[in-house]
Formats: C-alpha cells, structure tokens, sequence
C-alpha cells in the first residue's frame, strides 16, 4: 500500500481513541491559548487539533489522508468548533514563513519519509518566539517495540528514515535544536490479549499494510503479534492491560518563555 492509501485504511480513528489524552497533553505542554495560531502537523482524526482549538486558537490541522480529514472536520463541527483543514504533506507545507505560534504533532510527523525537512518546514513556518511540542513512541517503549516487531516480518519501504528515531532526545535536538524533555505512557485495557489482536489488526492501518505485504503468510503477524502481546500484558485476570511509552519534545526559539519539564508519570 502507498502510505497515504495505509493510513486511510481500517478504523485509524478508533485507535486514536485510544491515545486522546495525548492530545490535550500536547495543548498544554505547547501552553496554547486564545487567539493563538496554531497548526498540528500529521493531525489524522484531529486528536491534537480539537483541544488546541477548544482552548480557543486559530488552528489549522494538517494532513496528507483525506479520509481521516473528512472524519476530523466532522468531530470538529459535531462540536461547534472551527478549524482549518489542509490536505498536504508535513514535508512541503503549504503556508507562508512564521505563520504559527505554536506547532504541533503527535505521533503524526513521525511518520513523514524526510525527517530533516519535515523540521525544517515545522521551523519555518514557527514565528520567532515560538514553541513546537511533539510526541513520538520511545524506541525501548512497547509500542516501539511494536513497531519494530512488526518491521522484523515486513521491512519498512526503502529511503525512509526510522520513525521512532524521533522518540530518541538525541535526533530531536539534532533536527531542532535544544529542547526540554519529558517521557510519559499511555495505558489501555482490553477484554483480553485475543480481542485487542483482532481490533488492532483489522483496525490500525500499518497491520493492514503488513498482512496485505504478507500475503499467503498473514498468519505470521497475528500469531506474533499475539505473543508480543502476551508478553508486554500487565494484567493476570485474562485481560489485557497495555502501557506504551512516549517521549514529549518541547523545542523554543530564542526569545520564547522557557519550557516547564515535569517528572515522568
Ligand atoms: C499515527 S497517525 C497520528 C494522527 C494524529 N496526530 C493522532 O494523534 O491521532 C499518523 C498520521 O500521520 C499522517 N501522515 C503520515 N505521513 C504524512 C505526511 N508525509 N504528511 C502529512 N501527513 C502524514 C497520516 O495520514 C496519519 O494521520
């Protein structure tokens, strides 16, 4: 599958879900407040672009998957918030220099192909005292190790650069510059490791893509998946329950408020 047909694939806003507090997490960090511009980059369902606009910015969410645009506009008017959508790719952003205050993303720039100019254009369209607040799986984090799980049956395509690179304080700081830190998990439960397999894998766009390139051996990633799962589950009643480990960047640029660093949770 070409990323954008992936990434549309399955329910990925049923995942999203499961990630929500991220969102506003990243509001916060990014102290976004009225009047604001804001633009979140890779916003898929709007996770990030719904609370920073309920904070009342101007925000615009940005992303390459109109399905999942369609799906955030939708949210967006549900609520009676307005936002402006952009169908582009967070590598050639459509938007003058330093036209935001604020940029974010969570775990959507991640995933563009060039990270040099993905942060290059996330720079250039920040005014001077601005912030960028991101967040990316931690490669040793379980969802990270998800990921390369998954990688080790169907390689990524060639020419990309490893996503979960922005989960490490060294490739931030190289692509960004200095920036505070801050490592958080993410929790959820499921009925049981069987459930969250079958939701996962029929709803989360990058499985779909795995077992498509698998073919005949689909098999494979489910019965690998079932026993990552079985051996990252913290629960012992039969259930699942699942933690998965981020890292929260806060890039300023000269001029701007220091950033606050608070304790892991
Ligand atoms: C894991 S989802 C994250 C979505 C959202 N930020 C969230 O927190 O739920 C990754 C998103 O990145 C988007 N994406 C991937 N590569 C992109 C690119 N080069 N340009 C724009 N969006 C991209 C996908 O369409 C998808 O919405």
């Amino acid at each position: 599958m070409d990323p954008k047909t992936m990434w549309g694939a399955g329910d990925y806003p049923a995942v999203a879900e499961l990630i929500s507090d991220v969102g506003e997490l990243c509001v916060e960090r990014a102290g976004i407040g009225a009047g604001m511009d804001v633009l979140d980059v890779a916003c898929g369902s709007g996770n990030a672009t719904i609370p920073a606009a309920r904070a009342g910015a101007n925000v615009t969410g940005l992303d390459f998957q109109p399905d999942l645009l369609a799906n955030a506009r939708q949210r967006a008017q549900d609520e009676g918030i307005d936002v402006e959508w952009i169908e582009a790719d967070a590598q050639q952003m459509p938007f003058d220099d330093q036209r935001f205050d604020r940029v974010i993303s969570t775990f959507g720039h991640m995933f563009a192909p060039d990270h040099a100019r993905t942060a290059s254009e996330m720079r250039r369209v920040l005014r001077p005292d601005g912030r960028i607040v991101i967040c990316c799986w931690t490669p040793e984090g379980s969802i990270g190790r998800m990921f390369l799980t998954i990688g080790t049956l169907v390689p990524p395509p060639p020419g990309g650069q490893m996503p979960l690179l922005w989960g490490t304080e060294a490739h931030v700081q190289k692509l960004l510059g200095p920036a505070t830190f801050d490592r958080r998990e993410v929790e959820w439960t499921h009925e049981s490791v069987d459930s969250y397999a079958d939701f996962f894998l029929s709803s989360f766009g990058p499985m779909l893509n795995a077992a498509e390139a698998l073919g005949e051996r689909s098999g494979e990633l489910r019965k690998e998946f079932l026993a990552f799962l079985a051996d990252e589950n913290l629960a012992d009643d039969g259930s699942l329950l699942f933690r998965g480990e981020y890292l929260v960047s806060v890039v300023d640029t000269p001029g701007a408020q220091s950033a606050q660093t608070s304790t892991p949770s």
